[in-house]
């Protein structure tokens, strides 16, 4: 085995052991099975001790498996520079990652990190298995817990989403960011509101992002910009106005969460045009097609129904929207971040930029669909420059 290999094992084992370890993320996959692209891993508390969290991500689908530390690195530890040709390991010290080359030979980077270095305690030290300690002074602050750390009346649920948004933003990141980036990424939060999920950006462990919230209600905005103050969350401050036209220029991040309507196709848009890679949505309030639906004759009669007409409306307007990404150049997926029993509005669309924009079969799925429904034009279809009727 290479030196290089040699030298990154042992830096997986020691952070393993110490408990530094932050995200392990294998990638360039060349193993028998072909649709496997990446593993992530990360260290997470359960009732039955500490456990790497192992995702499997394939193509289409994701599997996860929660092993003991030692199960997981003898699991991992032979596949590293041989089914998978690149390994990055994050450490609250240090990034290290491993690239073997087409030739056989393999090269490590590595980079001190001071960010990390000072950051929240490891994953064994935390009252709770969340990504968020329930104690962070911040969610204190924002209400969304009490004193003891645990959820305060009324908000259960934002925490518990405050929780699986950041653990999946930490897989996404992963994915769409998978090398040791030089500068924070930026990132933006269109419709922040009351900054919850903002918050939760900018408190993550590990490197800091730069995050901006962007809020058409000044009095949230001066109440979130009060509230990073207090907490020194120097990478994080809020700006009022519209989304339209408060978005930063250069983005490489792009998230908004509950933006009703077309500001989600707004945000989308806006998102697009600065350049970010990584685009997150979870829409709500899908009003815009529910006016121009015209039931196809098979479906006439079960759409005299209106919930079936509203559901209707909400499955077209994001399944035009996903169509609309990849026809933009981006992988798309869509899922339900969190159970229906934490929140109805638990749709999320996540896009990676993958390709130059302008599919053709993508553009046809998305007239198909259109014409199906006899939708005439879309916010989002609009705003990208896509006619739907051509
Ligand atoms: C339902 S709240 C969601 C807040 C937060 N993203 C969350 O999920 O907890 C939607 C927020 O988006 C803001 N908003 C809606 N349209 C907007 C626009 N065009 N520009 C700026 N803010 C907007 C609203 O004022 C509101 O605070």
């Amino acid at each position: 085995m290479h030196d290089a290999c040699e030298r990154f094992l042992g830096l997986l084992r020691a952070s393993a052991h110490d408990g530094s370890l932050l995200r392990l993320t294998l990638g360039k996959h060349r193993g028998a099975d072909g649709s496997l692209r990446q593993v992530i891993g990360r260290p997470v508390m359960l009732k039955a001790g500490p456990r790497l969290s192992l995702v499997w991500r394939h193509a289409t689908r994701d599997t996860t498996k929660n092993l003991p530390p030692a199960e997981a690195l003898a699991l991992l530890e032979p596949l590293i520079g041989a089914d998978f040709l690149d390994a990055h390991l994050l450490t609250r010290s240090q990034s290290a990652q491993l690239e073997v080359r087409a030739d056989g030979s393999a090269r490590l980077s590595l980079k001190a990190h001071a960010a990390a270095a000072t950051g929240p305690a490891p994953a064994h030290d935390l009252p709770k298995a969340h990504p968020i300690p329930g104690d962070a002074p911040w969610l204190q602050t924002l209400g969304v817990t009490n004193a003891h750390g645990r959820p305060a009346a009324g908000m259960a649920d934002k925490f518990h989403q405050i929780q699986k948004f950041s653990e999946l933003m930490e897989h996404l990141l992963a994915e769409a960011f998978p090398g040791p980036g030089a500068d924070p990424l930026r990132i933006a939060d269109l419709g922040s509101g009351k900054g919850y999920l903002t918050f939760a950006l900018a408190a993550r462990p590990g490197p800091p992002l730069d995050v901006t919230g962007v809020e058409r209600r000044p009095e949230l905005v001066a109440l979130c910009n009060q509230a990073a103050r207090q907490h020194g969350l120097a990478n994080l401050r809020f700006v009022a106005g519209d989304i339209a036209t408060a978005t930063p220029a250069g983005l490489d991040v792009l998230v908004a969460l509950h933006a009703c309507d077309t500001a989600t196709d707004d945000a989308l848009a806006r998102g697009i045009a600065a350049g970010a890679r990584l685009l997150v949505v979870a829409p709500c309030c899908q009003h815009e097609l529910r006016r121009q639906l015209t039931a196809p004759p098979v479906l006439a009669g079960a759409l005299r129904h209106g919930i079936f007409q509203e559901r209707q409306a909400e499955f077209v307007t994001d399944a035009l929207r996903a169509e609309l990404l990849e026809w933009a150049g981006y992988r798309t997926k869509v899922f339900e971040f969190v159970s229906t029993g934490h929140t109805a509005k638990n749709l999320m669309i996540a896009a990676i930029r993958a390709r130059p924009p302008g599919d053709a079969a993508a553009a046809g799925r998305v007239r198909d669909l259109a014409a199906f429904y006899g939708i005439r034009s879309h916010h989002l279809g609009t705003a990208l420059g896509l006619a739907l009727g051509g």
